[in-house]
């Protein structure tokens, strides 16, 4: 199959193979989603397949405003607040499904993830398509989320009939997954939404925390967002130069991703290193893309471990599954 990559324009094309029951790469402001119509079976059969992904792991149905919504999922006065704040934005609410949503999409479970995208050229496109948008992110199973059209060519060339090109996307890390479907709202995944931000409206939102045995988010218990090379984050500088020289040691070719306010540090010594940018946010958005490009040119990648709290909190996150959880101190 060939795969058709185009900007704005193709909208209409893909429109039409949304109808016809295939699959579509397109940009959201979080990551690259692989859409399909979250209505047709066959078609959510073709996002698995394309993805390389087991089908008990559920998606999110993405709409382009509440009233969709509605049509998809019994949205409660509580999400309705939420959406009006965050949306269209980064946060995906599970809410009890209606109907309309098979249980492919569901993974078997009764309730739904929806979220309604900020990015312009996705909520064209879902107008195009006048139907619930069922996609996860546009990588292949395992692999690093991808926040660009390049990087979803890499993924699904031949797999997929075309992909929507929008640009890089902004926040770069996917959205934040909250359940209000439970007695307590719960943040099933970190994202672009902090628990900082949701707070002020959901006092007693918490963190899920814990083994995934039986999954309310299926996805945490997969590896995730790998880079095809080591890959291992580091929170002091004397640990990452020992890390860095060690494998120096043994003839590979490592490179340290670090901080904008770190950088000169790294200059200095004469070591590979690329900025991840200034700000958390830039962090966020910079290092898939960065991860990607990195992993054709090196074979160790050394990451600076973000913050706790805000957006890096989040971040942290994916990279401790990037990393599978390795740090150097
Ligand atoms: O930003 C995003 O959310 C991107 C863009 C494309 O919208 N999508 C995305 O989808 O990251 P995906 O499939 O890679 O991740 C969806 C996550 C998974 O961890 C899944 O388990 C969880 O959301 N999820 C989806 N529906 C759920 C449900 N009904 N109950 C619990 N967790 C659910
Ligand atoms: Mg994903």
């Amino acid at each position: 199959m060939e795969t058709r990559v185009g900007g704005r324009e193709i909208i209409p094309f893909c429109a039409e193979l949304i109808k016809k029951g295939e699959v579509v790469g397109f940009p959201t402001e979080t990551v690259y989603g692989l859409g399909a119509d979250a209505t047709n079976e066959e078609a959510v059969k073709r996002i698995y397949e394309a993805k390389g992904r087991p089908s008990d792991n559920p998606l999110i149905v993405h709409v382009s405003e509440v009233s969709e919504a509605e049509k998809v999922a019994y949205v409660s006065d509580l999400a309705k607040k939420l959406f009006s704040v965050f949306s269209p934005g980064p946060l995906t609410i599970v809410l009890p499904k209606k109907d309309k949503v098979p249980y492919s999409v569901t993974a078997g479970l009764d309730t739904v993830g929806i979220r309604i995208p900020s990015h312009p050229i996705a909520r064209e496109f879902f107008r195009a398509c006048n139907c619930p948008i069922a996609a996860p992110s546009a990588n292949l199973s395992k692999r690093i989320s991808p926040t660009t059209a390049e990087a979803v060519f890499e993924d699904m060339n031949g797999r997929i009939p075309a992909i929507i090109d929008g640009g890089s996307c902004s926040v770069g890390i996917e959205s934040t997954v909250l359940s209000l479907a439970g007695d307590t709202p719960t943040i099933l995944r970190p994202g672009g939404i902090t628990e900082e931000m949701l707070r002020p409206y959901l006092p007693d939102v918490k963190l899920f925390s814990g083994k995934v045995k039986v999954a309310p988010a299926p996805g945490m218990k997969y590896k995730h967002y790998a880079p095809i090379v080591p890959c291992v984050l580091y929170s002091s500088v004397r640990g990452a130069e020992r890390e860095y020289l060690l494998r120096k040691g043994e003839g590979k070719n490592p490179i340290i991703l670090t901080k904008g306010a770190n950088k000169e540090l790294w200059e200095e010594k004469g070591f590979s290193y690329l900025s991840v940018g200034d700000t958390g946010e830039e962090f966020t958005s910079n290092i898939f893309r960065l991860m990607r490009y990195c992993e054709k040119i090196y074979d160790y990648l050394l990451i600076e471990k973000p913050d706790e709290n805000g957006i890096e909190g989040s971040l942290l996150d994916r990279l401790m599954k990037s990393s599978g959880g390795k740090c150097v101190f």
